[in-house]
């Protein structure tokens, strides 16, 4: 996901609506599908929680670099950032 981040930001300082779209769909659904049964069965529901709307907020992020201006693919790539803040946050690896 950091690399989803660093390629939108990258994209939106050079205005490539293409790579904005590929680095957010990185981290969208395909990445939440490829979450193994194993894995998914011992995360808590609060995990999910937080997680599940982060990776539509990535797929959400791409269809609007299609059409919306710069500055407001950067408050939503803002916006979604604060997804990473709360869950680093609350969740450690043990
Ligand atoms: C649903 C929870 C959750 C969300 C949302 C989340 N992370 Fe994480 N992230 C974690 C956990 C848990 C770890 C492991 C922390 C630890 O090592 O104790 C982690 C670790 C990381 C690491 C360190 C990886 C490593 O190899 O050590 C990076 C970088 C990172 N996250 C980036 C992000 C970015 C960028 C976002 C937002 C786009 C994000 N994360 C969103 C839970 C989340």
């Amino acid at each position: 996901m950091l690399a989803s981040v660093q390629g939108i930001m990258q994209g939106i300082g050079e205005s490539d609506r293409g790579r904005i779209a590929e680095s957010a769909r990185l981290s969208g659904n395909r990445m939440a599908r490829a979450t193994p049964n194993t894995v998914r069965a011992r995360l808590p529901q609060s995990f999910k929680d937080i997680g599940g709307p982060t990776h539509m907020m990535f797929e959400e992020l791409a269809v609007r670099a299609e059409t919306d201006e710069m500055d407001m693919i950067a408050r939503d790539a803002g916006k979604l950032m604060n997804q990473c803040m709360t869950c680093h946050a609350t969740f450690r690896v043990q």
